[in-house]
């Protein structure tokens, strides 16, 4: 098996291995039981992404009910609530799951009517899992069942051995 995979393929599916284990991949239901919808007011879904951490892996799912669209939009078009035209549409009861594949700042709006200005719209930073589970800061978890932050680390120390000796030797 090493001889095939060599050097780099071996450090490769080792740093792959190292990455998602540190954090358990999550979905995310955006508005939680509301949905994504219009909301009652216009910080709903600020406030329910501020009290999440994402990270690389993790996924959000859009359930909406009526005339509702997401569009994944750059932070000028999020400030401007700017009637973009590459937009992922559905009718009433679309279940839509975007997949948060790199780190960094994404912004999600609705361009339907004033959906935008009403509140219809979010932002968040995704994160690398191992960068993030180093940080002196420890994440808040989203659900009770998450890994702490010790057990992430522990864990991911040990695969990483795990892989390493079926893959690398
Ligand atoms: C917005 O609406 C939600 C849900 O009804 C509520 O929990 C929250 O306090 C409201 N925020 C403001 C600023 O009114
Ligand atoms: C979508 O939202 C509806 C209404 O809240 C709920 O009944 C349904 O279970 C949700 N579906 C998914 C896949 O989250
Ligand atoms: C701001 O949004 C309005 C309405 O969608 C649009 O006409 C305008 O072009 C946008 N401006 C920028 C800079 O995106």
């Amino acid at each position: 098996m090493a001889k095939h995979l060599g050097f780099i393929g071996c450090s490769i599916i080792v740093a792959l291995s190292l990455l998602f284990s540190a954090t358990e991949a999550r979905q995310y239901h955006v508005g939680d039981s509301f949905g994504w919808n219009t909301p009652p007011n216009q910080t709903f879904y600020s406030d329910w992404a501020s009290s999440k951490t994402f990270f690389v892996g993790d996924s959000l799912v859009f359930n909406w009910t009526g005339n509702q669209n997401v569009a994944d939009v750059t932070m000028a078009e999020y400030n401007n609530c700017t009637d973009v035209t590459s937009v992922f549409t559905g009718p009433s009861g679309t279940v839509f799951t975007i997949n948060l594949l790199n780190p960094g700042r994404r912004y999600f709006i609705c361009t339907v009517d004033d959906h935008c200005e009403r509140g219809q719209k979010f932002s968040i930073n995704v994160e690398w899992p191992i960068s993030s589970g180093l940080s002196p800061s420890a994440q808040p978890t989203p659900f009770s069942s998450a890994p702490t932050l010790s057990y992430g680390i522990l864990s991911a120390f040990l695969s990483i051995i795990a892989v390493y000796f079926f893959t690398c030797v």
